[in-house]
């Protein structure tokens, strides 16, 4: 079975994210009594959260079909003019990554979104010639995992904006459960919030340690998953108990040890512990940021008591700091 098949295909199955469904339900609703498309929608908000599983879910709903694509896919106009052309009254074109298109892609994008138009460059020099092709009225939506990354225009482009929350540990309890029967096995309810616990707020992280505990548990000859197997499988793969990976505590070891607590900038950061700097920032320090483990100052990020707390590190006093 394929990730695809645990993504729920309507509203009512989608679990979480209860304020961004409500008010999805209206828009959705709404855009269909006036018998038009629904408005462009960007959605923002940490990765894994289920952004492209709520464009589907939309597209669905609104009687369309789903396009997919990428920021740093589109390279060119033509490649973005070549999509829009093919679109017809009601699809979604999801655009993951948008805070990455160029410029020229971008502003293609303008007339398209505000009036189903294409301005296309016919020839080249004084023969040049523009033309202004009419497009299907579909719907844009932009997922991307920083707001701030996004020009104006474009962000002011998009009438419905909405931001993914992390999910409590009860809601990706009830997604694990949701995930386990179809799947087709049986999870104990105290193994399924164990999981939950260290998901970080996540359910693309919550269903792949579900398969992974799973694994554990049938090769155990197991035909329930209760919580002990959970917890060894847990550890074997090193997710430790507030769901922290191997990366996790890199950022926070090297804050505390190398950078004694801080203040480190991101960059500092990412070629000390060797990350990409776009996955600490997009990735791991939301969450590290959410959870009270660190917290970000001009001059950096620092560590909290929580995170001397969680490594067992006892904090150096300022007299101890200066020798
Ligand atoms: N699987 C992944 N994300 C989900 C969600 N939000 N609701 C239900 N099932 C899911």
């Amino acid at each position: 079975q394929s990730e695809y098949s645990l993504r729920p295909l309507k509203l009512t199955e989608y679990i979480g994210q209860e304020k961004v469904k409500d008010n999805l339900k209206v828009f959705i609703e709404a855009a269909k009594i006036r018998d038009e498309a629904l408005d462009h929608v960007i959605l923002h908000g940490p990765p894994g959260l289920g952004k492209t599983t709520l464009a589907n879910i939309i597209a669905r709903e609104m009687g369309g079909t789903l396009k997919i694509t990428s920021g740093p896919a589109i390279e060119r106009a033509g490649d973005l003019a070549s999509i829009l052309t093919t679109m017809n009254d009601n699809d979604v074109l999801f655009i993951d990554e948008i805070h990455r298109l160029s410029r020229t892609v971008e502003e293609i994008l303008y007339p398209a979104m505000e009036d189903y138009s294409l301005d296309i460059v016919i020839g080249k020099g004084a023969q040049a010639k523009s033309i202004r092709l009419d497009l299907s009225h579909f719907t844009l939506i932009g997922a991307t995992t920083r707001i701030g990354l996004l020009t104006s225009p474009l962000r002011d482009r998009f009438g419905v904006q909405l931001s993914m929350e992390y999910y409590t540990h009860e809601e990706l309890e009830e997604i694990i459960t949701r995930s386990a029967s179809i799947l087709d096995f049986e999870i104990t309810k105290e193994a399924a919030l164990c999981i939950a616990r260290r998901s970080r707020g996540t359910p693309r992280i919550a269903n792949r340690l579900l398969k992974r505990v799973r694994d554990f548990s049938q090769v155990k000859g197991e035909s329930v998953i209760d919580e002990e197997t959970a917890l060894s499988a847990l550890k074997s793969l090193d997710v430790d108990d507030e769901g922290f990976d191997r990366i996790d505590r890199k950022i926070l070891d090297a804050i505390v040890h190398n950078f004694n607590g801080g203040p480190v900038g991101a960059e500092t950061l990412s070629y000390f512990i060797g990350e990409e700097l776009d996955t600490i920032v997009d990735v791991y320090e939301p969450y590290l940021l959410q959870k009270g483990f660190i917290v970000r100052t001009p001059r950096g990020r620092v560590a909290t008591d929580r995170t001397y707390d969680h490594l067992g590190v006892k904090r150096r006093t300022d007299a101890q700091q200066t020798i």
